[in-house]
């Protein structure tokens, strides 16, 4: 009887639910930095950095979460050698993968400066491109107005024809197209990036990926809306407004083939294939190209020379947190599994978020994706 009374509120509870988003988690300073693993190898994005390991960055003072938000930075107090790896900085990748969700980001601030490269974005575990990367936010040098892409495996083309605010760069998502330039959006605002962002007081970032689309919207914080704001409320996409980015097209008819299991990338790095070609022109033009000199190279000296430079260099996050629609295998599945917690003064909505916990995978970050 007790049994049967609880599979019938399952079943009422997974009808319900099945289209709105539940919580999967939520990072901030409390947990952040047990929930983000420290790449610390070579940068597979060709950057002039040395990406340093959680006791190097704690020790060098790069990252630190004894503010409300947490610190993410990069050395800014000594020069380092122009022929050597790089400026010290972190890369961090989420223990948690996701395939689809809605990722919502909330910042004060980001890294800006001549010769910067930071993103925040996902990508799949295994051999890149295979599994795909959406790139949320991007830019270099002192570019404002964010630009965000995806780049996958194999003829991946989305439509031209959509509602969006940005401007496409590239509506083709092949990696080996446009050397690697990915389908892209540049932001219409330009506070949604650079100096601009960080004298508004920052912004809040949400993408959300479906089975059938991937979306991007910017919101100042004054124009944050209501769903994202209130703790308990749950976010309802309909209501965010025009994408600033919106991937949908042939592609999408098979996005899962394209992108899957992606672990989420928050890092700053320096020079690069971007930002080393863009410095002193396009995005950079507020950055001098030393006299005789490329590009790229004026870039590495500037960045291994001006250490003062880099004090605007930094994220400061106050939260990120993951939504997911429940499938209603997995729900069942699940329910099965860990049934008496519901209807015992657990709240439904907080007994499917510790279920959820227990389908999460926690996986290593990958060592090779790019
Ligand atoms: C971090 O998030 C958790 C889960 O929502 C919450 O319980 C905790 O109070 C938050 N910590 C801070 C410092 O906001
Ligand atoms: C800061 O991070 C450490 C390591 O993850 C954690 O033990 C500590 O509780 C965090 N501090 C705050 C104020 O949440
Ligand atoms: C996406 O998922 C929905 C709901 O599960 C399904 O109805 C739809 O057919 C899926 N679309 C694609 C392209 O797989
Ligand atoms: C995603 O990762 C899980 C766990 O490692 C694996 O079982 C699954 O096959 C992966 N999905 C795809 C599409 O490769
Ligand atoms: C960085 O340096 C500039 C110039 O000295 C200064 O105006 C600014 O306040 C500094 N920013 C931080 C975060 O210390
Ligand atoms: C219900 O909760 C109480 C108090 O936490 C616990 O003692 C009891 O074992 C729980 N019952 C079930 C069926 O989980």
């Amino acid at each position: 009887m007790l049994y049967s009374m609880l599979l019938g509120s399952l079943v009422m509870v997974t009808g319900v639910v099945a289209q709105e988003y539940t919580l999967i988690q939520t990072y901030n300073v409390s947990n952040f930095f047990n929930e983000f693993t420290f790449y610390s190898d070579v940068d597979p994005t060709g950057g002039f950095v040395d990406y340093t390991t959680f006791d190097e960055a704690l020790a060098q003072r790069l990252i630190n979460n004894i503010s409300d938000y947490i610190y993410l930075g990069v050395d800014h107090e000594n020069t380092v050698p122009e022929t050597g790896v790089g400026r010290p900085s972190v890369r961090l990748e989420s223990r948690l993968t996701f395939t689809e969700g809605l990722f919502v980001l909330d910042l004060k601030h980001l890294p800006v400066g001549c010769g910067t490269w930071p993103a925040f974005w996902t990508v799949g575990l295994g051999k890149w491109p295979a599994d795909g990367e959406i790139d949320i936010i991007e830019g270099v040098n002192d570019a404002s107005g964010n630009e965000a892409a995806l780049h996958a495996a194999g003829d991946c083309q989305v439509s031209k024809d959509v509602d969006q605010t940005g401007t496409w760069k590239s509506t083709d998502c092949n990696i080996d197209h446009d050397k690697n330039q990915g389908c892209g959006s540049q932001f219409a605002e330009a506070e949604s990036y650079g100096a601009p962002f960080n004298d508004n007081g920052g912004g809040v970032y949400a993408m959300e990926w479906t089975n059938e689309t991937i979306s991007i919207w910017f919101f100042v914080p004054n124009n944050v809306p209501e769903s994202l704001l209130l703790p308990d409320s749950i976010p309802d996409t309909s209501e965010f407004g025009t994408p600033s980015a919106s991937f949908y097209g042939p592609c999408s008819e098979d996005f899962s083939k394209n992108f899957f299991n992606h672990t989420i990338v928050i890092d700053t790095t320096f020079c690069g294939g971007w930002g080393g070609s863009t410095f002193g022109k396009g995005s950079g033009t507020q950055c001098v190209i030393a006299q005789g000199s490329t590009s790229e190279d004026s870039c590495k000296a500037f960045v291994a020379n001006n250490p003062e430079a880099f004090n605007e260099t930094y994220w400061a996050i106050n939260s990120l947190r993951v939504w997911q629609k429940l499938c209603l295998m997995m729900l069942v599945r699940v329910s099965n599994r860990k049934m008496a917690m519901i209807g015992n003064g657990t709240t439904q909505t907080q007994a499917m978020q510790e279920k959820m916990k227990t389908v999460k995978q926690r996986v290593r970050a990958p060592k090779t994706t790019q």
